[in-house]
Order: structure tokens, then sequence, then C-alpha cells
């Protein structure tokens, strides 16, 4: 079990991270919802997650999306209006700056939110999709936002079905995309994974696939099971700035 850094190590553990992070040669984020909350959006399964007040099973599935139109628009409207207005925080654009410099080749992310787009991030693989597009579920057409925002029947072919481009619970991950980002972390010499319970599958199966060094960033351990070789306990915000500062003093360009 890897030592974890928290609290007054935290700066120490990042130096860590710093090191590894300028010694590889490919190194890959994986990101969860805990990369957004310091941009208040709520995450799913922390101390104030979403799922504590709704069953995901119930609003969030692609069944209560067919057979509760009415219910799914509820909850997603509800999520959606919390994203309206957020921005990325300190941390996306660390993350954005360490692309910059060569020093991470992309993300994978659960998080719909793209606000790792938004700071500047190129290499984002989207693996629960984005609140960027809406199409129609039954003609599979494009739709806008203004569609699902004011529930409207679809204009080609006139169902109400009209959904956001993410991925609901018991349906399949975009397959190029997923693809992508496994072979991506299986490439890796490093992989950071943020922010994430890592309690949904199969993104909870990607840290087993990356064959160098893991390091996990979150706010709390989750890493039974998953051999991370350093865990920092902490803010991913925070730290992120720090790593940031810290890979800047070393003057790398
Ligand atoms: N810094 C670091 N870690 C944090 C922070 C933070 N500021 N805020 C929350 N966390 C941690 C939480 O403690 C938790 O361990 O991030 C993790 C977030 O876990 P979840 O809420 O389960 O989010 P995630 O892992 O992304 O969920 C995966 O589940 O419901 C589905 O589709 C949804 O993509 C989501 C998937």
């Amino acid at each position: 079990m890897p030592k974890a850094f928290e609290g007054s190590g935290i700066v120490e553990g990042t130096r860590e991270l710093a090191a590894l992070l300028l010694q590889a040669n490919y190194a890959m984020v994986l990101t969860g919802a805990g990369m957004d909350t310091e941009s208040n959006i709520p995450d799913f399964r922390g101390k104030n997650g979403l799922w504590k007040n709704y069953d995901p099973r119930v609003v969030a599935d692609i069944s209560t999306f067919q057979q509760n139109y009415k219910l799914f628009h509820r909850f997603f409207m509800d999520q959606f209006g919390k994203m309206k207005g957020v921005k990325p925080h300190p941390g996306h654009y660390a993350l954005a700056e360490f692309e910059r410099r060569g020093l991470i080749k992309g993300i994978a992310t659960q998080n719909i939110s793209g606000l790792h787009k938004r700071a500047g991030s190129k290499n984002i693989y989207e693996l629960h999709g984005s609140t960027n597009e809406f199409f129609c579920n039954n003609c599979g057409r494009e739709a806008t936002e203004e569609d699902m925002t004011e529930m409207k029947p679809c204009r080609h072919c006139g169902e109400y079905a009209v959904r956001p481009d993410v991925v609901l619970f018991g349906e399949v991950l975009p397959e190029e995309t997923w693809k992508t980002a496994v072979n991506e972390i299986k490439k890796c010499d490093l992989l950071l994974v943020i922010g994430t319970s890592l309690e949904v599958s199969p993104v909870n199966q990607l840290p087993y696939l990356a064959k160098g060094k893991k390091v996990l960033l979150n706010n709390e351990n989750i890493s039974a099971g998953y051999r991370f070789d350093l865990v920092i306990l902490g803010k991913a915000g925070e730290i992120l700035s720090q790593l940031a500062a810290i890979i800047a003093s070393t003057g790398v360009k």
C-alpha cells in the first residue's frame, strides 16, 4: 500500500508527482467528477454527492428516458442548469498547460461538463459524452439545446425524445472514444487519476491497463486494489496548482 500524502504532507507528495511527471515519456490523465467540484458542479458519490438525493438507476437510466421522459427531463435540466455559468478552475488550466509543455499526452474524462476543453486542453476523450450536443433518441437526427431546454418534440420526427449526447446508465460508451482512451492508457508510462471514486465500469478498469507508474489525486482514499505508486489526498484544483508552480520553477520549457 503506497504512502498517502495528505495535510501537511501534500507538498512533499506533489513534489514527488512533479518528479514523476518530468521523468515520464507518455503521461495520461483520467478524471472524474471530483475534478469539477471546485467549479461548483456537485459530484455523485462524495459527501454531498448527487446520488445522495437521487437514485441514478431511476433518473439517469435509458429505461427512465424511454418510459418517463418528463422525469428524465426534469432531472437532466436540474443538473444542466447547475452547469450553466460554471467555469474551469486553476486545476483545469494546469492540466492544459502540462499538455502544452508536452508533459501529458491527453485526458480521458468521465465528466460531461466540457471544462477541460474550455480550459484549453486538446486531447480529451469524453468517455461519458458531453452536454455540447443534443439529438433525437427516436430518429437519431440532431437537435438543439433549445429543443432540449424547452422540451420540444423532435423537429424531424415529432417524438418527445430529444436528449443530450451523454451516456446514460444502461448504455454503451462511444466506441471510438473508448478504444482511443484504452490505447492511450495502455501506452502510457504514467497515469494520473484525479477526482473519481472508480466505482463505475468500464472506466474503473482503465487503471489496470496502465503498465507504468500510477498516481491517485483524490480527496478520499479509494486506492484499494489498484496498486497506486503514489497517493495524494486533497483538493484536485489546489494540488494541481501547486504542481504547476513546482513544474514552472524547474524551468522546463
Ligand atoms: N478534489 C479531489 N477529489 C474530489 C474533489 C476535489 N475537489 N471533490 C470530490 N472528490 C472525490 C470524491 O471524494 C470522490 O471520491 O472525487 C470522487 C468523485 O467520485 P464520483 O462522485 O463517484 O464521480 P465519478 O467517479 O466521476 O463517477 C463516475 O458515475 O454517476 C456516474 O456518469 C456518472 O461519470 C459519472 C460516473
